[in-house]
């Protein structure tokens, strides 16, 4: 089949969009998170519409997917003939895993050159076609791609704080699974919920073990205790280093991509109380932004914390609750690191565009 061919049926257009329909649009559906994100959005029941969209093989990805006996028509596109705008159109979340992982050795900000280009380029994509749309930002360095994705948007005059979302998800997903394994109790993972603050990378990943539904052993060792941090911090790079060039977190990330993405869809759907992790604007929610700034003892642009989601995307930014001397410390640590992070997406898009 040509690479221009469209992937599905003459039979598998769109039906035309209406309330009750939930169209989810992966960009960067041909990676190694792309394919199981798009496999694990098939499998959604809410979701009526999956476009998936690569400068690869999305005909064969979307191909594969629409044999699943699930609701969504799949429709896989390539970047000729409108490939992107079609993908888009109608779209009510976009998720990006679109760009190139790191290999051992990388830090995420080194991704910045090629990834910072690509994420540009699909935001000025969706500020065209989609801009209600909500959007999750996978691609790497997401303390970086999410100010270029919003810098785009305020560009183009669509921009809704909102709505744009980094996806920190994975932090999250490790911090449960590893603290259980400190406790000794694996089959208790699902359950453990440790709230982790501030961007997605190194240091700047702050779990907030205090929190944890799950008290770490009261006698727990310092060196325990940074172990464990630093395990959340920099979980990553086992993954990289095991992966030996192969790339980084897919699989794994395609869970928390999934269930972050379900977040949303449930909140899109109407379902309220609805608290998720991510790494958003804080002018998304002023008063919330406000007194997490107050927290925080500095105005940030972005940061990551316990988000409420509702029909419009953010309802509310949690505040960071009482946190320990070690974790105030963390955090201190980080500001610095976002701070730089933040302005390098945010020079790019006014240099570049
Ligand atoms: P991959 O290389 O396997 O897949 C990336 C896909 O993006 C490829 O199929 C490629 O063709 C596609 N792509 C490249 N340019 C594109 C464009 N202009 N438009 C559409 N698609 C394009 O990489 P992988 O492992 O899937 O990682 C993707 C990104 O996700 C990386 O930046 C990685 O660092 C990041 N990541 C983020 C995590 C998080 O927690 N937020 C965790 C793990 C990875």
């Amino acid at each position: 089949m040509p690479d221009s061919a469209p992937a599905s049926p003459p039979s598998a257009t769109y039906p035309s969009h209406s309330s009750t329909m939930v169209k989810a649009v992966v960009l960067g559906a041909a990676g190694g998170i792309g394919q199981p994100l798009s496999l694990l959005l098939k499998t959604n029941p809410l979701i009526t519409q999956l476009g998936l969209f690569d400068i690869v093989n999305t005909p064969g990805v979307a191909a594969d997917l629409s044999h699943i006996a699930t609701p969504s028509v799949v429709v896989g596109r390539l970047p000729p003939n409108d490939g992107l705008k079609e993908v888009l159109t109608g779209a009510d979340l976009v998720v990006i895993p679109a760009g190139v992982p790191r290999k051992p050795g990388m830090t995420r900000d080194d991704l910045f050159k090629i990834n910072a280009g690509i994420v540009k380029d699909l935001a000025t994509g969706i500020a065209t076609v989609a801009p209600k749309a909500f959007v999750l930002v996978i691609s790497n360095p997401v303390n970086s791609t999410v100010p270029i994705v919003a810098e785009v948007f305020k560009k183009h005059g669509v921009y809704d704080p909102k709505r744009i979302f980094g996806v920190t998800t994975l932090d999250v997903v490790r911090a449960s699974t590893f603290v259980a394994e400190v406790l000794g109790k694996p089959a208790e993972a699902p359950n453990v919920v440790v709230p982790v603050i501030g961007g997605h990378s190194g240091v700047t990943i702050v779990p907030l073990l205090s929190q944890s539904t799950h008290a770490l052993p009261s006698d727990i060792s310092a060196d325990a205790y940074a172990a464990l941090v630093k395990r959340i911090q920099f979980g990553g790079d086992e993954v990289v280093k095991a992966k030996d060039g192969a790339g980084s977190a897919t699989l794994s990330m395609a869970y928390a991509g999934y269930e972050f993405s379900t977040k949303i869809i449930r909140a899109l759907k109407g379902e309220k109380g609805i608290i998720a992790p991510s790494y958003v604007s804080l002018k998304a929610d002023p008063a919330g932004g406000s007194a997490l700034a107050a927290e925080l003892g500095t105005e940030l642009e972005f940061f990551s914390s316990n988000v409420e989601l509702g029909t419009e995307g953010v309802v509310k930014i949690h505040s960071l609750g009482k946190l320990t001397a070690q974790e105030q410390e963390l955090v201190k640590a980080a500001i610095p690191e976002l701070q730089t992070n933040i302005k390098t997406g945010v020079t790019f898009v006014a240099e570049k565009y």
